[in-house]
């Protein structure tokens, strides 16, 4: 049996498309954009060409996109980098961050280095069973020393999608800069700044069929930030180091092609994605559907199955030929509880049974045979 890669959340296989854009700037326009000679200025066109193509995705200028290594570091830049700039214009330097206990990783360490290193304090938002975050309970963790609010657009373990437009008219309404999470959410959801009203966003390429270690944090001119990476004063001194010209051309590409595919792969997946998870429910009477029924990626089902142990069903599922995680793939492995399930009210011991499964945006057959191939893992588990 041939595999069958349901693990897009963890990260995609560079497209085709991409690749041949990029390949020019790897070899024969292979200069640095700072040079001023043809080979350099031919990187300089590139870049630019690439910065204004994901800006015009967005909706943002130009100049508010800056290219960094990926989803960790456009998440450590927006967290760190708006923090530390509005708090040194507080007597104190200190200052307060609201997130929640859901986030991915680089945000949530982030903002406990804030915290450890710079005496920040945090206000981490409860979240609902399904883990949506309510904008009351946003409201209500604001306070007059807030600096900034960090939100997930989409969970990368459960796909729960939250109501971004009213969690950035609550955060407009206090004058407090929204940074989105948009990782998970790049090619299934809208990322219009003037739709959804975020100060900040982050982006990976590589969940969208671009290369590993290529992101966009889009952060809005008026937004004051301070670098991580200090140097040559490259990416309007927010970010130094010689710009990854090939990877900006391959994120750009990749973001265009995602964005032009959007509305309809979404449509398209999020019916293949129902008729699994229904089937799955029907054949597993143990299966629990983790995450928002309604409010979820296209291309996320997640579960739990108690009685069971999620490594050993992934394993199952491996051998009948289907690729699928427990979680987060930064969590794989460990034998930890999810933080995102438990912030959910998932007692530990159910949270071991997690499985998630993410699709790729091409999919379009049902998958009947995976849904049995779960029930026979399951069967085969316990
Ligand atoms: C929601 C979310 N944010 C941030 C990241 C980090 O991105 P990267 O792997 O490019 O560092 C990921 C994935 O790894 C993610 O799922």
């Amino acid at each position: 049996m041939s595999m069958l890669y349901l693990d897009n959340a963890a990260t995609t296989p560079v497209r085709p498309e991409v690749l041949e854009a990029m390949m020019p700037y790897l070899t024969r326009w292979y200069g640095n954009p700072s040079s001023h000679h043809t080979v350099g200025e031919a990187a300089a066109d590139a870049l630019a060409d690439a910065r204004s193509r994901v800006a015009r995705v967005l909706g943002l200028r130009s100049g508010d996109i800056v290219f960094t290594s990926g989803g960790t570091e456009a998440n450590n830049l927006a967290v760190k980098g708006i923090a530390i700039a509005a708090a040194q214009r507080r007597p104190d330097r200190r200052a307060h961050v609201v997130t929640t206990p859901i986030e991915h990783e680089s945000v949530l360490e982030s903002v406990d280095y804030l915290e450890r290193v710079h005496g920040y304090d945090a206000t981490l938002v409860p979240v609902d069973e399904h883990a949506r975050v309510s904008t009351d309970a946003a409201t209500a963790a604001l306070r007059d020393d807030t600096v900034l609010v960090s939100v997930g657009y989409a969970n990368n373990e459960v796909g729960t999608v939250q109501d971004v437009a009213a969690l950035a008219a609550v955060a407009r309404e206090a004058r407090v800069p929204l940074h989105l999470d948009a990782v998970q959410a790049a090619g299934w959801l809208p990322l219009s700044a003037e739709e959804l009203g975020y100060d900040a966003i982050s982006l990976a390429g590589h969940k969208l069929g671009a290369p590993k270690g290529m992101g966009v944090l889009g952060v809005r001119g008026r937004v004051p930030l301070e670098p991580l990476l200090h140097g040559g004063g490259q990416e309007r001194g927010r970010r130094s180091g010689t710009e990854d010209v090939a990877g900006a051309v391959g994120f750009a590409t990749a973001l265009e092609l995602a964005e032009a595919e959007r509305v309809e792969a979404s449509a398209r997946v999020s019916a293949i994605r129902d008729r699994f998870i229904a089937r799955v429910c029907e054949r597993v009477p143990s299966a629990r559907l983790t995450g928002d029924p309604v409010h979820r990626l296209a291309g996320t089902a997640s579960f739990t199955f108690e009685g069971t142990s999620g490594e050993a069903v992934l394993l199952e599922l491996e051998r009948r030929g289907v690729v699928s995680s427990s979680g987060s793939a930064c969590a794989a492995g460990s034998d930890e509880p999810s933080h995102v399930l438990v912030a959910m009210g998932i007692a530990p011991e159910i949270a071991q049974t997690a499985v998630r499964f993410t699709f790729p945006r091409w999919l379009n057959a049902p998958l009947d045979a995976v849904a049995d191939a779960v029930e026979a893992s399951v069967a085969a588990v316990r």
